[in-house]
């Protein structure tokens, strides 16, 4: 596995809230003086809660360790254990409700990222923005850590899945209730644009662990937000340890 090489585009991150921008100030301005942020911080896990955005971006040269899921549909490679927990919701879906779930899209390289912008670019007519709500700039895409799943139902129409109707359907509405039981989130959800910087995705669920799954699924709380806090306090315990250690 290659190392994951993040830096934070702390002047150009176009959907940052004021306190995020405000916090990330801080916590850049703490990194700079102390490399021990940056390991204790829990958004640096690549296995865990890797945070990618459009301000925390990894290298092109990155590639995790993946494998291919045991379930239906396409494009079904993970991380290993990230799979072994889709193969369990799945399986749950369909003994709990019925439901097939199908896989549409999950591990995605950098380069075919690059694929899928260019070509999102293209149909909405060069209308940067209009692709930037949906398609995450290579380098800023989520599937490229292999933690994440564009989920589908099976038999459901095309023109369904991938689309804020499928968050309406039986299938979605079984998965918004209960990924956080596998580790899963629901990452774009509807009124969190301006924090997560994407539309409403209802399909598109993100590993996190079970703990912090049920964690943001009981708070309803955006992943950025949950970072910022785990963030800080990591952030004010290495200060308050920094000044017991000069007593
Ligand atoms: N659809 C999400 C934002 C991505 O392209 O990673
Ligand atoms: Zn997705």
């Amino acid at each position: 596995m290659s190392t994951v090489l993040l830096y934070n585009d702390v002047y150009g991150g176009e959907h940052m809230s004021v306190l995020e921008r405000v916090a990330s100030l801080i916590v850049t301005g703490s990194m700079l003086v102390s490399g021990a942020l940056d390991t204790a911080c829990p958004q640096n896990d690549p296995e865990g809660l890797l945070l990618v955005n459009r301000s925390w971006r990894i290298s092109s040269e990155y590639v995790p360790e993946v494998r291919q899921a045991n379930v239906p549909g396409q494009v079904r490679r993970l991380m290993p254990h990230v799979a072994d927990a889709l193969e369990a919701m799945y399986a749950a879906a369909k003994a709990e409700a019925g439901v097939t779930l199908v896989s549409v899209s999950g591990y995605r390289a950098y380069d075919k990222q690059e694929r899928i912008y260019k070509s999102k670019l293209k149909r909405v007519r060069g209308d940067v923005e209009a692709a930037n709500a949906y398609v995450a700039l290579p380098g800023t895409s989520e599937h490229q850590t292999g933690l994440t799943m564009d989920v589908g139902q099976k038999n459901l129409s095309s023109d369904k899945n991938l689309s804020g109707s499928f968050g309406d359907s039986k299938g979605g509405i079984w998965l918004r209730d209960n990924c956080w039981r596998f580790g899963f989130i629901i990452r774009y959800q509807e009124g969190w644009e301006d924090i997560t910087g994407y539309a409403y995705e209802p399909w598109h669920v993100r590993y996190v662990g079970m703990e912090v799954a049920q964690r943001l699924h009981e708070n309803n709380m955006p992943l950025e937000e949950f970072l910022m806090i785990e963030r800080t306090a990591i952030m004010l315990s290495l200060i308050s340890q920094g000044q017991g250690s000069g007593e």
